[in-house]
């Protein structure tokens, strides 16, 4: 006589799934989080190509106009939008930035904060 063979069991198969379900939960949140990163580095590069040659690469190049100062970080998000896309000197929404563009680099703005 043979000892029965270990019968197919159901806990190893809700194993099986529960493994799926937390790589599926795994590739999401990796998702999630990469995202907000994403936004930043794009930041990062638009500021470098459109606004470092006058605001030099850590926004302090001009004084009076110094991005990490407290009195340009005490500006709201919409007031730096606004600034970005329709101040004369800048207009950036009539120069190919969009305004996803432009959150990304107000978002940028908000990390030269001294
Ligand atoms: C041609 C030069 C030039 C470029 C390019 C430029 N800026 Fe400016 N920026 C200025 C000057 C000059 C000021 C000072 C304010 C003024 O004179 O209007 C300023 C001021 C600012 C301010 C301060 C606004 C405030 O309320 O005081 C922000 C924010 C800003 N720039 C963001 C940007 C961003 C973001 C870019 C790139 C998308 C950019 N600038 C590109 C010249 C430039």
């Amino acid at each position: 006589m043979h000892p029965p063979d270990n019968p197919p069991s159901g806990n190893a198969n809700r194993k099986g799934i529960q493994m799926k379900k937390i790589a599926a939960l795994l590739i999401i949140a990796i998702i999630v989080a990469a995202v907000p990163a994403m936004a930043a580095e794009d930041g990062a590069a638009l500021f470098k190509a459109k606004c470092a040659a006058c605001h030099g690469t850590d926004g302090a190049k001009m004084a009076k106009a110094n991005l990490g100062s407290a009195a340009i970080q005490a500006k709201t998000d919409a007031d730096l939008i606004t600034f970005i896309g329709t101040n004369p000197k800048h207009n950036f929404l009539k120069k190919n930035v969009t305004e996803e563009q432009i959150k990304a680099l107000v978002a940028h703005i908000r990390t030269l904060k001294k």
